[in-house]
Formats: C-alpha cells, sequence, structure tokens
C-alpha cells in the first residue's frame, strides 16, 4: 500500500491547530508528527511513495456533507446530478463524504428503497457515502424496518412536517416514529415546515395571480418554520427521541431550538450556505435578461430564502459561532433551469424544490473564517466534524489522527477560487446558484482514504473510488 506524506502544513482539527506533518500508510492516517519528518532518527521523507509539500497551506479533515440528494425523484422529474457526477463535483469542492438520503414515497417499502439506492450509488461514487432513509408514510413494517437499517449502517430518519400528499406525516405518524427512535437509538431528522398553512398561502397566491418565484418565498413565511420546528421538538420532549432540524433558515427556529438545547434536550439544527448568504429578495425576487422575472427560480428550496431585512442571515452566522446550530450541510438537490425548473413557469409551485452546493460548501464557510465570523478549528467542526460526530461517522471521519481514514484537504488560503459557470463548477447544472461568488482560499489537494483523487491538474480520481459508510449512531448526543 502506498505511503504519503504530508508536510509542513498546519494542522487544523476541530479541537485546534498545529504545525505538523501527516503520514498516511494504505487508506489511514498513521501519524501526526512534529515538523522535520524525522522520527527517531528515521528519514520518513525517504521512505514514502508521495511527499505533498502543504507549507502555507491547512491541512484539515475532508468535508462531510451530511444533507445531499444525488438523483432523487421530486417534482416530476430527477435532481440533475447522479452519484457520479455529484461526488465528483463534491471531491473538487473538498468533501470527501456525503450522506445522502434514501426516498420512500407513500405505500413503498423502505427496505426495497434502501436496496435501490445501494444500486445506483455502488460503484459510481468518487468520495465515501452513508445515507439517511426517508419516511413518508410510517407503516408498521417501516418500523420494524428501522431496527433492520440501524444494523445496516442506517441510524437517522427523516420526516416531513410538509408535502401533502407526497412526503408528509400527521403527528401520530411521527410520534410513532419517534418513539422507535426513542427505542432504537436513532437519530430523528425533520423538515419542519407546516404544510397545511403552507398549502392554503400558496393556493392563495396562485389565484391573486402571484405566480413567479418571489411568491415561493412569501408562501412559506418564518411563521410556519417556527411552529412546525416547536411541534417537531415538543415530540421529541414527549418520547424522548434526539431529534436533528435540517436545513433551518428562519431565527425564530433558530431560537426554538436554542431553546429545546437550554433545557437540556438532545436537540440539533444544521443550517445550510444559502440560508447565510442568500435572500428572498435578491435571489427569489431576481430578474434576469435570460429569464425575466422567472430567474429567482434558480433560487427556490425549501425551507426558502428568507428575507435580508428581518435579520434571519446574521442570526444564522451567529448561531454558528455560539453552537446554537451546530453544522452547515448543503441540501444539494439540483435541477437545471432548462427543462426541469422551467415546468414552473406561470406557476411557483410547479418548480422543482432545490439549490445545488456540494462543490461549493467548503469554500463558501470558509468565506466565514476570512470575514472573521468563525475561526479555522470552528470552519473544520461545523463542515466536518460534527456532521461525522452527529452521524456516528467519528474517528473515521472528521478528524486527522491516527487511525483516522487518509480522508483529507490541503487548502491554500493564499489561493482564490470563482465560482460559476464555466469556472470551477463541475455539478450537473446549467447554473450555478453562486454564480459571482468570489472565495479568498483554493482546494488544492484531495485525499480519499489515501489516494489523491484531486491535485494541481484537477479531478485525478476513478469512478468506484468511494465506498459505502456503514454508520453507527450518532456520537454527539449528550
Ligand atoms: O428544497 C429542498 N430542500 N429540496 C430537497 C428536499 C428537502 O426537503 O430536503
Ligand atoms: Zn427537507
Ligand atoms: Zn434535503
Ligand atoms: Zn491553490
Amino acid at each position: 500500500m502506498a505511503k504519503t506524506l504530508i508536510k509542513n502544513g498546519l494542522v487544523v482539527n476541530a479541537t485546534g491547530t498545529g504545525a505538523a506533518d501527516v503520514l498516511i500508510d494504505g487508506e489511514t492516517i498513521a501519524a501526526v508528527l512534529a515538523p522535520g519528518s524525522m522520527l527517531l532518527g528515521f528519514d520518513i521523507e525517504g521512505n514514502v511513495d508521495r511527499v505533498i509539500d502543504a507549507a502555507g497551506k491547512y491541512v484539515i479533515p475532508g468535508g462531510v456533507d451530511a444533507h445531499t440528494h444525488m438523483e432523487m425523484p421530486f417534482g416530476g422529474t430527477f435532481a440533475s446530478d447522479t452519484f457520479e457526477t455529484g461526488t465528483r463535483a463534491a471531491a473538487w469542492g473538498g468533501t470527501t463524504s456525503i450522506v445522502d438520503f434514501v426516498v420512500q414515497y407513500p405505500d413503498q417499502n423502505i427496505l426495497d428503497q434502501y436496496h435501490a439506492w445501494h444500486e445506483k450509488a455502488a460503484g459510481n461514487c468518487a468520495i465515501d457515502y452513508g445515507f439517511h432513509q426517508i419516511l413518508s408514510d410510517v407503516q408498521d413494517s417501516s418500523l420494524t424496518a428501522m431496527d433492520e437499517l440501524i444494523e445496516e449502517g442506517v441510524t437517522s430518519f427523516k420526516l416531513f412536517m410538509a408535502y401533502k400528499g407526497v412526503f408528509l406525516s400527521d403527528d401520530g405518524q411521527i410520534l410513532r416514529a419517534f418513539q422507535k427512535g426513542s427505542s432504537n437509538g436513532a437519530l430523528m431528522m425533520m423538515h419542519a415546515e407546516n404544510g397545511a398553512m403552507i398549502d392554503v398561502l400558496v393556493k392563495q397566491a396562485l389565484e391573486a395571480g402571484n405566480t413567479t418565484p418571489f411568491f415561493h418565498g412569501t408562501s412559506r413565511p418564518w411563521q410556519a418554520e417556527e411552529e412546525a420546528t416547536h411541534r417537531a421538538i415538543m415530540i421529541a420532549d414527549l418520547t424522548g427521541a434526539p431529534l436533528y432540524v435540517v436545513h433551518v433558515s428562519a431565527k425564530q427556529a433558530v431560537d426554538q431550538i436554542a431553546a429545546a438545547r437550554d433545557r437540556g434536550l438532545n436537540v440539533f439544527g444544521e443550517t445550510c450556505p444559502q440560508y447565510l448568504y442568500l435572500s428572498l429578495e435578491d435571489q427569489l425576487g431576481a430578474w434576469s435578461q435570460q429569464w425575466g422575472d422567472f430567474e429567482g427560480a434558480k433560487w427556490v428550496c425549501s425551507t426558502p430564502l428568507r428575507s435580508k431585512h428581518e435579520g434571519h442571515q446574521d442570526h444564522m452566522w451567529q448561531s454558528l459561532r455560539t453552537n446554537d446550530i451546530q453544522m452547515v450541510s448543503t441540501d444539494h438537490c439540483p435541477f437545471c433551469m432548462k427543462d426541469q425548473k422551467d415546468m414552473g413557469i406561470g406557476d411557483f409551485s410547479k418548480i422543482p424544490n432545490g439549490i445545488g452546493s456540494v462543490e461549493n460548501r467548503m469554500d463558501l464557510m470558509y468565506q466565514g473564517v476570512v470575514s472573521g465570523r468563525i475561526s479555522l478549528s470552528r470552519w473544520v467542526e461545523i463542515t466536518s466534524t460534527t456532521p461525522a460526530r452527529m452521524f456516528g461517522m467519528y474517528g473515521r471521519k472528521g478528524v486527522i489522527q491516527p487511525g483516522a481514514d487518509g480522508d483529507i484537504v490541503v487548502y491554500d488560503p493564499n489561493g482564490h477560487t470563482s465560482i460559476g459557470l464555466g469556472k470551477a463548477h463541475h455539478m450537473n447544472m446549467d447554473y450555478s446558484a453562486w454564480e459571482g461568488f468570489e472565495i479568498d482560499g483554493h482546494v488544492d489537494t484531495v485525499l480519499s482514504r489515501g489516494r489523491v483523487i484531486v491535485d494541481e491538474t484537477g479531478y485525478v480520481g476513478t469512478k468506484g473510488d468511494g465506498a459505502y459508510i456503514k454508520r453507527g449512531l450518532s456520537q454527539y448526543l449528550t
């Protein structure tokens, strides 16, 4: 097995930073050494197959994106990245593990779906991947199957309080699933929006002739998110199940999570780059020559982008500092404008919901370090270490230490990344949600289990390098 030495870099873990050399033997980190790579007089550098000089650069654990939807069937179409294209784009951006969602629609069998997702991913991924399971209707057989899935390494289950007739579970169904999670140790994930309120507001907006993407945002108000977040917390409290609220965008929902945590509950929240940087007015309300007032469809996702006049984005950054929100995933769910998003011209409710950012998350969050909003270690913590702990992968993933997988990114703080189509864009999308964003930093080298998969020439890995991650129970519970 090949040995690699990454020398002269600043190793950044969630717990701190230090100048160190990292020796990788085969797929695993063998040693983190004082700089100089001599061990008891033994010349390490002269005895490895590859030396990577990381002088002036950060050496960080590979990114863990715990919320992706590769080729997800949704809104009458499929998310445009396959496991092959989406994981390759992730690698370009310094992410070395994803956790994707196995979809169950009503009446489908969750174990059949789980096996189908393995077939989609196996042999196609550039990086390692795990699965969460979506529960739509909560069948008796689904509750039994949850135990089996935990044995398979699927230890987290997502339910929805929105999308009636598609994904929505009623409160009784949610209660039953949470009772199961309380007894078997699963982490219960929630899409927290009040679907009944939203369905009325959408209908009223369309009847009033308000059909453009902007009204996707106004028909999914923060009250619908706050209320559902509160309800999910109450069901978690009642049942004792740990709760992880996905894609939090409203400051009021953050405050519900913070209050629950202050009461000592195992309640956690994830946000996404779009809720830190983008807004209802600037993106959902955007106009362009090509798409006119339909331009905003590029950013139609749920929960929606929030108003820049209400302080959600600043509050979200602050919650990342204080750990009221624990981590950042992408909710990568890309759709092209042509032939996908454009199904919603004249009716925003027909726009497939989702944004693609799997390639951009590490860079976008590093920009938070540059602007002084988060520290270097916190950057690693919210993008790698906490996702690994939250979803039962820590030790192998999320840390640079002996015994961990050789999933490493050499990040150049003096480099530069221009995000956008035709620049650093490898997702299967005909636009970038981040067009024009300039990043003061650059992903230079990416190793996945000891293999260099991105170097100065670009992507050098092979389809199928990525393996299934059999996850354990959450390591984040208190
Ligand atoms: O708009 C979104 N978020 N699409 C993906 C599905 C989901 O709810 O996470
Ligand atoms: Zn969701
Ligand atoms: Zn999602
Ligand atoms: Zn560079």
